[in-house]
């Protein structure tokens, strides 16, 4: 079975970021499915339509966006940020929807996840990130919906991946289901 490339964007810079485990956890469950690739944010200088068709333009943003074209399909995985998605993450959606007409997000299937300590887990985040990626032309995995909420530092083992428990069988569920959509969409194109 060949795998699907995917490019995780992580919205969070933390380190120890729950999101960044979360993430690395999807990978690990699907890893025979899934060849995933965490791609950088943070050396994104914020987005000036001044740089487009510039000699200005930031190196950054041209890896940034070949990495996504390169990728199968994307996958958001967000914390929330005063209930809307962190700046770091919507500066790079907006990098990668540029120039206009050149966007690397048009058709790439996608699902987004959010994860917070918190009881409503990035739900605000979360449909952040749906609007954007509605109007990028991304079919976004409707079903299982992923707010996972009261994620914490004990909700993963020493290997930095989700420990047994609910937690982990519902992310099991969401990876499986992201699997099968990315399948289902290339199997459509
Ligand atoms: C937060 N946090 C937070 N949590 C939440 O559920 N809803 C929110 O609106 C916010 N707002 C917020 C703003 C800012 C600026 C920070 C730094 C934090 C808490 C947040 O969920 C928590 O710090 C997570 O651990 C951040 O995710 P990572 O970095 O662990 O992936």
């Amino acid at each position: 079975m060949s795998r699907h490339k995917i490019a995780i964007l992580v919205g969070s810079l933390r380190k120890d970021s729950i999101n960044r485990k979360i993430a690395r956890s999807i990978c690990a469950m699907e890893k025979e499915r899934l060849d995933c690739l965490i791609v950088e944010l943070g050396d994104l200088p914020l987005y000036n339509q001044e740089y487009d068709g510039s000699l200005d333009e930031p190196e950054s943003y041209r890896r940034f966006r070949d990495e996504i074209a390169a990728a199968d399909g994307v996958l958001f995985v967000t914390p929330e940020y005063n209930r809307g998605m962190p700046g770091v993450l919507k500066n790079a959606i907006d990098v990668g929807s540029r120039p206009y007409g050149h966007s690397v997000w048009n058709r790439k299937p996608a699902a987004i996840v959010s994860a917070s300590p918190g009881g409503i887990g990035g739900f605000g985040a979360n449909h952040q990130v749906r609007q954007s990626a509605v109007f990028l032309n991304m079919p976004v995995m409707q079903h299982p919906e992923a707010y996972l909420g009261r994620v914490g530092d004990d909700s993963f083992g020493k290997d930095g991946l989700l420990a047994d428990g609910p937690l982990k069988d519902l992310v099991r569920s969401i990876a499986e289901a992201f699997a099968d959509w990315v399948t289902l969409i290339e199997k459509s194109k």
